[in-house]
C-alpha cells in the first residue's frame, strides 16, 4: 500500500515536473524580410534548392567597408571567400579595385581565363611550385605575385624555366600559420633572391588571429598594436612602395588612420556577412547572403518503430508537432528562418553536418512557423564558401530577382 502511493507520488512529481517545464511555442512565421525573399523566389525559382545575394545589402555593406579603411589603403578581393567570378566582377567595378587575392590552382586558372593581365594578383597562400609552372606554361602570369614561405620554396620557384616571376613573401606578425618569423630571416632571404628569377614585389602579413584573442592572454586591440609593431620591423628590410598587405574580415575596420604600415588588405567575407563573421554586424554590416530549400513534405511527428513517441514529444514540447522534410539542406549554414525550427535529437545526431548531399533533411517546428508544402526555409552560411554546394547564386534587388551568377567549382 505504501509502495503504491509512494509511486502514485513519483507520478504525481513527474508529471508537475513535465509540466513546468514544458517548452513553450518558439516558433513564429517569416519575416518581413524573408516573406519578401520568399515571393520572389517561390515565383522565379518554385521546387528549386537556391543560394541568393541580397544586392542592396551588399551594397550598403561594401560602401560601409570603404567608407571605414583609410582612403590610402587600397582594398583586394579575397576570392575563395567569394567564389564567383562575376561576383568578383561586380565587386572589383563597384569598389574601384583590380586587386584580389587567389589561393588555388584551379580558382586562379578560371581568374586567368577570365580576366587575364587586367587584374593584379596575389597569392594567399604558397601554390607549391609544381603548380606555378603549370599556370606559367598556359597564362600569361605577368602580373601574379607568388607567395613565397621559406628558403625552400624560394629555391624550388627558381629552378622554374622562363622569365623572372614576381614574388611577395610571407611573413609572420603573429598568426603562425608559416612565414618568416622575424626581419632578420626576412632580410637573409631578400639577399639569396636571384634577380634573374624573381622580382621582389612586398610582403604578405596576415592578421587572422587579431578578431579570435584570448581575453585571458591579451585584448584584440592589445595584440592589433602588436601586429602593426611586427609589421613596421619587417618593413625596414624591403623598399618602400611595394605591397604591404594584412588585414581581412575581422580587422579592416581596424586599418582606418593614415601613416599605418599596411597599404593595402585583403578582405572577402564581409562583403556577405556570413554567420561566422556576425561580430560585424556591430560595425553596421548586414547578412547578404543565404541559402533557400523548399519543404517538400510536411508530416505528423511520427517516429520509426514507435510511431505514437514522436506525438507523445510534441504533446510535451509543441516544437515537435510537425515534421517537415526538406528538398535540400546539409550545407555548412544555419536554418535563419522561420525561427523555432530545428533538428530532431532521435532522427539524427544533431551534428551540424551529417550528410553533405542529404536526400530530405528533417527540421521540426510548431504550427506557429506558418510552413505549408512549398514554402521556403532560409539558411545563414557559416562562410562565403557554402556557394560551392550550388551551380549559380540569384541576386534580388529591391524585391525583384536582377540576375543569376555562375559560381566557381573546381577546388581548393
Ligand atoms: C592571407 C589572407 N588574407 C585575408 C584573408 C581574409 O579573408 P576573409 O575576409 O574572407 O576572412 C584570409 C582568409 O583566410 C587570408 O588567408
Amino acid at each position: 500500500m505504501r509502495i503504491k502511493r509512494l509511486r502514485i507520488l513519483a507520478a504525481g512529481l513527474l508529471i508537475g515536473v513535465l509540466i513546468m517545464f514544458r517548452p513553450t511555442d518558439m516558433g513564429a512565421g517569416h519575416s518581413t524580410l524573408f516573406s519578401g525573399y520568399q515571393t520572389v523566389l517561390k515565383q522565379g525559382f518554385p521546387g528549386k534548392n537556391i543560394a541568393f545575394l541580397d544586392r542592396d545589402r551588399l551594397n550598403a555593406n561594401l560602401e560601409a567597408i570603404r567608407a571605414k579603411v583609410h582612403p590610402s589603403i587600397a582594398l583586394r578581393l579575397v576570392s575563395k571567400s567569394l567564389p564567383s567570378l562575376p561576383l568578383l566582377s561586380y565587386l572589383m567595378e563597384k569598389l574601384g579595385t583590380d586587386k584580389l587575392m587567389v589561393f588555388s590552382e584551379p580558382y586562379l586558372e578560371r581568374v586567368l581565363e577570365r580576366f587575364g593581365t587586367s587584374v593584379d594578383i596575389l597569392l594567399g597562400k604558397p601554390l607549391p611550385a609544381d603548380a606555378a609552372a603549370r599556370l606559367m606554361a598556359r597564362f600569361d602570369c605577368s602580373r601574379v605575385c607568388w607567395l613565397i614561405d621559406s628558403e625552400a620554396r624560394l629555391e624550388s620557384y627558381e629552378k622554374l624555366q622562363g622569365p623572372a616571376r614576381k614574388i611577395c613573401v610571407e611573413v609572420d606578425v603573429g598568426l603562425k600559420r608559416g612565414g618568416f618569423k622575424n626581419p632578420e630571416e626576412l632580410h637573409a632571404l631578400l639577399k639569396q633572391l636571384n634577380p634573374a628569377q624573381s622580382i621582389f614585389g612586398g610582403l604578405m602579413g596576415y592578421d587572422g588571429h587579431v578578431g579570435h584573442s584570448l581575453p585571458v592572454l591579451t585584448s584584440a586591440d592589445k595584440e592589433f598594436a602588436e601586429v602593426l609593431k611586427r609589421y613596421k620591423g619587417f618593413l625596414e628590410k624591403v623598399p618602400s612602395g611595394l605591397i604591404q598587405n594584412s588585414g581581412g574580415s575581422n580587422t579592416f575596420w581596424r586599418y582606418s588612420e593614415a601613416g599605418m604600415p599596411v597599404n593595402e588588405i585583403a578582405l572577402g567575407s564581409a562583403f556577405v556577412v556570413p554567420s561566422h563573421f556576425s561580430e560585424l554586424e556591430k560595425h553596421g554590416l548586414k547578412a547578404a547572403l543565404f541559402l533557400a530549400a523548399p519543404v517538400l513534405k510536411k508530416l505528423a511527428p511520427e517516429l520509426p518503430f514507435i510511431p505514437a513517441a514522436g506525438r507523445w514529444l510534441a504533446l510535451w514540447d509543441i516544437n515537435f508537432a510537425n515534421h517537415f522534410f526538406l528538398l535540400g539542406g546539409g550545407w555548412p549554414a544555419d536554418v535563419v528562418s522561420p525561427s523555432g525550427l530545428k533538428r530532431h535529437f532521435l532522427w539524427d545526431s544533431g551534428d551540424r553536418v551529417q550528410n553533405l548531399l542529404p536526400n530530405q533533411p528533417l527540421v521540426v517546428g510548431s504550427s506557429s512557423v506558418g510552413l505549408e508544402e512549398g514554402d521556403l526555409v532560409f539558411f545563414r552560411p557559416w562562410e562565403g564558401d557554402a556557394l560551392v554546394g550550388f551551380d549559380r547564386v540569384e541576386v534580388i534587388s529591391e524585391g525583384s530577382w536582377v540576375e543569376s551568377l555562375e559560381v566557381f567549382h573546381g577546388g581548393n
